[in-house]
């Protein structure tokens, strides 16, 4: 494989991801952000991303010497040329629900002339359809190549999904550009496609609007259970062993949530509309997830006797999901909301123990202890699935609560363990 030279601009999940891994396989890899703390952190091989595998990568590359971090955007270009310039620079929900590009266009602006003849620059951030082309416009040189190469990793293992992907994507008016930055994978063995540039940021899109799809489906499957007298769980699992659908995705739980999927829907929905497409699916997709935390709140307000004025409850995870830190739109702070909205009194353990924003903070008491999170409380909600809860000592956290009613939305907890505790338990789409 052909070492390159390459530079990644912004190091959040993708780009610090991108970086290491590039490096990993062999690249040299000078990573920018405007972050200067942040840079003289990762400088030192400190990574503060809850990210498995990620702060040895990190090490690894920094101790091989493929792998720097700068907080100077020009520096890069300085030297010997660059090879490939990949952009993993946030692109926020703005309020219209489109993405907001001016992060990807500043930076765009600020290096139009410094790039060397025949660089790929890669966008990596997740754009609207025909930003590609917007940006080979704003650059406006035949000798610059633009390259659509979008990044499907999860948080919480996004070393394995870029080590391992189930594809990796190109989109190019130029197929030798493609071609260039499909090759830095060449070592992974991955599936590869090369499509235009508006396919490949549209892959993106569809990618995760689907899986977002998927889980709005299945939470209705859920409710639909729980009234029918059906178990979800066996229900997912005949459709997953249908090879046509697949088995992955297909927990209930709060609704999605995380920085991608609720901008993502919104973004293809408002691309959608200036095209004059009415994607209904979508939306629809959109009205379900808002629909389950209401059910949620129903379930909890039930177990709770009928009201939440006043009610202590212990909500178990704050994060999106587990194995991050990461609570942008967390499904568990949708619900947290509404029940404080009904009156609740709420106490959170999470075991990241994040710190919320001032606002949600005033709302809502964080602890990184359980015994705390469950003293006097009437209802006790699994909002993220953390393995650890079931490891929990449930008959003694009994013990401190006011009424034992668990409403456990992902199906995390093991019914028989805490009704043995003296627990009610309701899950979510298990009849009763
Ligand atoms: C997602 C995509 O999976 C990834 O390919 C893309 O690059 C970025 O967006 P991520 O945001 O890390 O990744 O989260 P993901 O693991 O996909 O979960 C999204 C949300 O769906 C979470 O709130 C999660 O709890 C929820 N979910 C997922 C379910 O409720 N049930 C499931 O079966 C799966």
């Amino acid at each position: 494989m052909n070492s390159r030279r390459i530079a990644v601009v912004g190091t959040g999940y993708v780009g610090l991801t991108a970086g290491a891994c590039l490096a990993s396989l062999g690249h040299d890899v000078v990573c920018v952000d405007i972050d200067s703390a942040r840079v003289a952190q990762l400088g030192s091989g400190t990574v503060t991303l809850l990210e498995e595998g990620l702060p040895e990568l990190v090490a690894e590359g920094l101790a091989a010497g493929r792998l720097r971090f700068t907080d100077d955007l020009h520096e890069p270009f300085a030297g010997d040329p660059v090879d490939v310039v990949f952009l993993c620079l946030p692109t926020p929900m703005g309020p219209d629900g489109a993405a907001d590009l001016s992060a990807v266009t500043a930076v765009l602006g600020q290096l139009r002339d410094e790039f060397p003849p025949g660089c790929v620059v890669a966008i990596k951030s997740t754009v609207p359809v025909g930003t590609s082309d917007l940006a080979r416009d704003l650059i406006g040189r035949d000798d610059v190549f633009l390259v659509s190469n979008p990044e499907f990793l999860r948080e919480g293992s996004a070393v394995e999904d870029f080590l391992r992907p189930d594809r990796v994507v190109a989109g190019s008016h130029s197929r030798e550009a493609a071609q260039r930055v499909l090759d830095l994978y060449a070592g992974l063995g991955a599936v590869t496609r090369i499509t235009t540039p508006a396919g490949a940021e549209l892959v993106k899109y569809a990618s995760n609007c689907f899986l977002a799809l998927k889980v709005s489906y299945v939470n209705v499957l859920a409710e639909l259970s729980e009234r029918f007298g059906a178990d979800v769980r066996d229900v997912v699992a005949a459709m997953g062993d249908d090879h046509r659908i697949g088995g992955s995705f297909l927990a209930p739980g709060p609704g999605w949530g995380g920085s991608c999927f609720p901008k993502d829907t919104n973004a293809l929905l408002s691309m959608a509309r200036s095209a004059g497409v009415d994607f209904a699916l979508l939306r629809a997709s959109l009205d379900t997830n808002r629909q389950v935390r209401a059910r949620i709140v129903d379930q909890v307000r039930a177990a709770a006797g009928g009201t939440l004025r006043d009610v202590r409850i212990g909500l178990f995870g704050l994060t999106f999901k587990a194995g991050t830190d990461d609570v942008r739109d967390s499904p568990a702070l949708a619900v947290a909301e509404l029940l404080h909205a009904e009156g609740a009194i709420l106490t959170a353990y999470d075991p990241t123990f994040p710190v919320l924003d001032a606002g949600l903070a005033a709302r809502l008491t964080v602890t990184d202890s359980p015994s705390i999170a469950v003293k006097g409380a009437s209802v006790l909600v699994v909002l993220t699935e953390w393995p650890q809860f079931r490891e929990l000592d449930w008959g003694r956290l009994a013990e401190l609560v006011e009424s034992p009613n668990i409403v456990d939305t992902r199906n995390l907890l093991d019914p028989e363990v805490v009704r043995a505790a003296g627990f009610s338990w309701t899950g979510n789409g298990r009849s009763r």
